[in-house]
């Protein structure tokens, strides 16, 4: 049942249980003795279904003082714990848009609206039902958590505008240097040097492109996994010499240490996640700060590890960098940031060799990337 739903079969119970119904709530005989109508009898299993749902419910009386709450409401508005019953909402909870609502719905006004709220460090953002009861017996609030859909909502937001921007860079550049080397009596010097940087504006976009698809096959379970027995130390230095050139350009000290190691697994897929990773620790270490490329070996278990010294993640966005098209700060990047596609590219992998990645991380410190694959053969044969 979506939240809708929820929303409209609570509202058509509640009006079942009209007449100052409010939420029995467990403790207090006394207290819900006076919240409670002598007409309709409480039903254990209208209890059981409000503790159930994760749609947050609260009853006011006809002076606005809570009178009841379901546990999804205590998780969303933070009430556990908390001295709750027969005060004002006000006091309980800090939001004047819900206040508003909850007073208008006291005077017979039922509204449906966006409620935002401070919790933690993320911003909180519920879908509110403030419905009046009958008789003026009190208002009930119905609330549902939309905090994730809103956050996905700016995700795919900032994606289109990113990866505009990303193919619109190139591709005004190709056309530039196309339109000199088109122009009537262009020098055959423009040819030579504008035709190998179109050939890298171009690629550059095939990748971007690739990376895209990639995504969107991984996300499909369609990512081709062709399983073999891979040298993994092997690979991940002959990446790492890869790389040496473009650390050394930054001044950034980039640093391998390895212990033998085997995996089963796709080496091209592998490859894309010390390839992704190492790329991202150098575009974020500033100049004279340090890169260590790790691969270790237990019983079992094969870790890499990619530890910078650079800006470090905030703390806030910590457990969402490997969410796809999610960029920290398009503006702190040191070279142009990417499009958030390659952190989720890489867990889609690792997970799909049965191993699992994780960040740890301190702003202005810098970052450590862990991924832990078993070293066994496993089960899952392809993404
Ligand atoms: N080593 C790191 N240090 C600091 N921030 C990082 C680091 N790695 C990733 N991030 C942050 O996490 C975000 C997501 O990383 P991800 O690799 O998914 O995307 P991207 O690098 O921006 O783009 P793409 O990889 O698609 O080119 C980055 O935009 C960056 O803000
Ligand atoms: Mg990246």
């Amino acid at each position: 049942m979506s939240a809708g739903e929820w929303v409209a079969a609570i509202l058509a119970v509640a009006a079942a249980f009209v007449a100052g119904w409010a939420l029995r709530r467990p403790a207090q005989p006394e207290e819900v003795a006076s919240a409670q109508p002598q007409t309709a009898p409480a039903d254990s299993r209208f209890d059981d279904l409000l503790a159930a749902l994760d749609v947050g419910a609260v009853a006011l009386d006809a002076r606005g003082n809570v009178t009841a709450f379901n546990r999804a409401a205590a998780a969303m508005f933070d009430l556990t714990g908390k001295a709750v019953l027969g005060r004002a909402l006000i006091e309980v909870v800090p939001s004047f848009e819900l206040d508003r609502r909850a007073r208008d719905a006291l005077g017979g006004k039922a509204s449906r609206g966006d409620v935002a709220m401070p919790a933690g460090h993320r911003a909180h953002n519920f879908s509110v039902v403030a419905a009046p009861l009958r008789d003026g017996a009190g208002a009930l609030l119905i609330a549902t958590d939309e905090t994730r859909l809103r956050e996905l909502e700016r995700a795919r937001r900032d994606f289109v505008s990113n990866v505009s921007h990303e193919l619109r860079t190139p591709l005004s550049s190709i056309n530039l240097m196309l339109e000199t080397v088109l122009t009537p009596g262009a020098e055959s010097e423009a040819y030579d040097l504008f035709l190998p940087r179109i050939k890298v504006e171009t690629d550059r976009l095939i990748e971007l492109v690739e990376h895209l698809l990639e995504l969107a096959r991984a996300e499909g379970r369609r990512l081709p996994v062709r399983r073999g027995d891979v040298d993994f130390r092997e690979l991940v230095c002959e990446i790492v010499e890869t790389f040496e050139a473009r650390a050394a350009q930054a001044s950034v000290r980039l640093r391998f240490r390895g212990e033998p190691a085997r995996l089963s697994g796709d080496r091209d897929r592998l490859a894309q996640v010390v390839v992704n990773l190492i790329e991202n620790a150098l575009r974020h270490t500033p100049a004279g700060g340090s890169v260590d490329v790790e691969v270790e070996a237990a019983s079992g278990s094969v870790t890499l590890r990619v530890r910078d010294t650079g800006e470090g993640i905030p703390y806030g966005d910590v457990p969402y960098v490997f969410e796809r098209f999610y960029v920290v700060d398009r503006s702190r990047a040191r070279e142009s940031s990417g499009i958030g596609v390659g952190l989720a590219i890489v867990r889609h992998i690792v997970e799909a060799h049965g191993g699992s990645v994780a960040v740890e991380s301190e702003l202005g410190v810098g970052s450590v990337f862990t991924c832990v694959f078993s070293a066994g053969p496993h089960s899952r044969p392809e993404i």
